[in-house]
């Protein structure tokens, strides 16, 4: 009797330690959206990566917001990566993209010249691509949870980024449609966004690398049971409909998601780093002067079985696994 005693209380003494950690770590949250996104004050993307503490208060606003925005801080490429590490594996970026085989996107219209590339360079396609409305890596094998993206050099106009939670708008739809589309598969397709602005911009490298993916139509958060659409630019098809009738699926389901009043518009200052959740909310890049610099760095880190990627996948290729 006396050891359960001493036990039960070694328990609640530890878990009273935990909670205090916790709660005594300095991070502020200051909502910045509608109804999504938030500031985080008071913790700099170091202190999420030395401590536990800290990086779990972080995490937590990271489930309930989907955008996190840290100002000011001094960002080194090791830095963001050490930040993005605590919240799980980084990708390799993939054939194709500036930055191929390291852990960083570089998304720049800083040609190696130090010059800003042509309009129809590459790299400026690259960012155009980025414009339309997006979820990051739903084309891969293993999709991202979230992307961290730091901005370097800013142009003076525009170039901001906007940010929709796909959360909200599937809890804005009819009732009556969650189970259906809870039960839904769309197809995902590299090719398919960059074939909408520009023929070739993905090249057969990039294609023979990224073959079509099928993921469930809703993505339900582990951690607060909330759904959201997972949907992008990328997504071609929907499981079981022809194909003009999902693409106007995937086009209405789009435009609701992102509409006017309910996005998130990031204007863009030096310090900047924001973290999204890919798995609810979609993004796209705005426009800029093609003669003003911009260069970002991106680091992505796959989602695992703990953010419900297993529950993403179609019951038919769940039991060939
Ligand atoms: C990205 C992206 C948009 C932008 O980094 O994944 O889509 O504004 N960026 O650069
Ligand atoms: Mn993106």
């Amino acid at each position: 009797m006396e050891s359960v005693t001493v036990a039960s209380a070694e328990v609640l003494e530890e878990s009273r330690a935990n909670q205090e950690s916790v709660e005594d770590a300095p991070v502020e949250i200051i909502p910045l959206g509608p109804g999504f996104a938030a500031e985080i004050r008071g913790v700099t993307l170091a202190d999420v990566a030395a401590d536990d503490a800290v990086y779990a208060a972080v995490r937590a606003a990271f489930e309930d917001h989907s955008v996190l925005l840290f100002r000011g801080q001094e960002v080194s490429g090791e830095g963001q990566l050490a930040f993005s590490r605590r919240f799980g594996p980084p990708e390799t970026t993939k054939v194709g993209s500036l930055g191929t085989g390291t852990n960083f996107v570089i998304l720049t219209t800083i040609g190696d010249d130090g010059k800003v590339v042509p309009e129809d360079h590459r790299y400026a396609m690259r960012n155009k691509a980025n414009q339309l409305w997006h979820t990051d890596s739903s084309f891969k094998a293993v999709p991202a949870l979230t992307s961290v993206l730091s901005a370097r050099t800013i142009p003076d106009h525009g170039g901001e980024t906007e940010f929709a939670s796909t959360r909200l708008a599937f809890e804005r739809l009819d009732p009556a449609l969650h189970k259906k589309f809870e039960n839904s598969f769309a197809w995902h397709h590299y090719g398919h966004s960059r074939a909408k602005v520009a023929e070739g911009l993905a090249t057969p490298e990039e294609l023979d690398a990224l073959p079509p993916q099928c993921w469930r139509l809703v993505w339900r958060n582990p951690v607060n049971g909330r759904g959201a659409l997972y949907i992008a630019s990328h997504t071609y098809a929907i499981e079981g409909m022809e194909r003009p009738a999902g693409e106007q699926l995937i086009e209405e389901l789009t435009a609701a998601a992102t509409a006017p009043g309910t996005t998130y518009e990031h204007k863009w200052k030096s310090g900047d780093v924001i973290m999204w959740d890919n798995r609810a909310t979609m993004h796209r890049g705005r426009p800029w002067p093609g003669n003003e610099p911009r260069y970002m760095v991106r680091t992505t880190i796959s989602a695992t079985a703990a953010d419900g990627v297993e529950t993403m996948r179609p019951p038919k290729l769940q039991a060939a696994e």
